[in-house]
């Protein structure tokens, strides 16, 4: 699904570095304006739908903020209370709240595809906030423009995202985006937790995590998802940690200009230790601050009557 051509963001497997750049740029401009005080409003009058049939903290209060900060305003399902627990279909539930005329709708879900699902339904800009273990093109963005902003380019630079891909759909978004920027991106974890194919994606698989790290410019961690412990994808957390945790002893072979991002939600002392993740290397709340700003500038482009787009 190419933004130029539709009228949602979907996923970033599609974007072409022109769309990608002009995204990041926007982004860019965006941040400068904030910081000088000037307030664009190109929301005004608009109303945005949140559908989030998973929990978030970060990407669901990122958007509310991102429309708030462009003059627009927010709904949110409460889907505890919503008619979705009386067994409402999914096909029901978005053609009625599309009946109450709403602007844009953000949707996170369980299930791949159900964005592009609402997308094909709705007449409305729908942007994927997570869906299942396929892409999450906000935080991919947010990502790629925290490491441009530290580092200049991500072009040619190296990058190692570790820790469960094979579930993680931070993983391909940041893939897809950084390989089509010019990145080198290696992945590393757990053999079971990397998806076979990944290859295809143009990721190159790390046998040797001590060998890798002194030559990586970037290291994304991900979550270990505990709700997949039992499955058996690796024998205990604490072998994970000792196999696979960035801890201050690995981190010390590395550039002294390594970036470490993290997504979110930690886990401290199992994929992350406490003295890297708030150690003078992180930038994982520049992270979450960039993510409202790169949220603003995606609706901005989606939605902004007389926008960007
Ligand atoms: N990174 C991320 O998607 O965090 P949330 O699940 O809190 O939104």
């Amino acid at each position: 699904m190419k933004i130029s051509s539709s009228k949602s963001l979907l996923a970033l497997r599609f974007l072409n570095s022109e769309q990608l750049l002009r995204l990041i740029n926007s982004a860019l401009e965006l941040k400068k304006s904030f910081t000088e005080n000037q307030h664009p409003r190109s929301l005004s009058g608009q109303t945005i739908l949140n559908l989030f049939f998973e929990p978030s903290t970060r990407t669901r209060v990122s958007f509310e903020t991102a429309v708030k900060r462009l003059g627009g305003s927010s709904v949110a399902l409460n889907l505890e209370s919503s008619s979705v627990k009386k067994g409402e279909t999914l096909f029901d539930t978005i053609k009625n709240l599309d009946a109450m005329g709403f602007d844009g709708i953000v949707v996170r879900h369980r299930h791949a595809g159900v964005p592009h699902f609402v997308d094909n339904t709705l007449g409305v800009p729908v942007i994927n906030a997570g869906d299942g273990f396929n892409e999450h093109p906000s935080q991919g963005l947010l990502d790629v423009f925290t490491m441009i902003e530290k580092q200049g380019t991500v072009t040619g630079k190296n990058v190692l995202i570790l820790g469960d891909i094979l579930h993680s759909r931070v993983a391909r978004s940041n893939i897809w985006a950084l390989k089509t920027l010019g990145a080198n991106v290696f992945v590393a974890g757990p053999p079971t937790l990397i998806p076979a194919g990944i290859e295809h994606m143009g990721a190159i698989v790390v046998p040797d995590l001590a060998k890798a790290i002194p030559h990586m410019d970037f290291i994304n961690v991900l979550r270990i998802q505990y709700e997949r412990q039992d499955l058996g994808y690796f024998p205990t957390v604490r072998e994970y940690r000792d196999r696979f945790g960035l801890t201050l002893d690995r981190l010390q072979h590395a550039k002294p200009t390594v970036n470490i991002l993290h997504p979110g939600p930690i886990n401290r002392g199992i994929e992350i230790d406490s003295d890297v993740a708030d150690g003078p290397h992180n930038v994982i709340l520049d992270q979450v601050a960039n993510g409202v700003i790169v949220r603003m500038a995606i609706l901005q482009q989606l939605l902004s009557k007389g926008g960007t787009a």
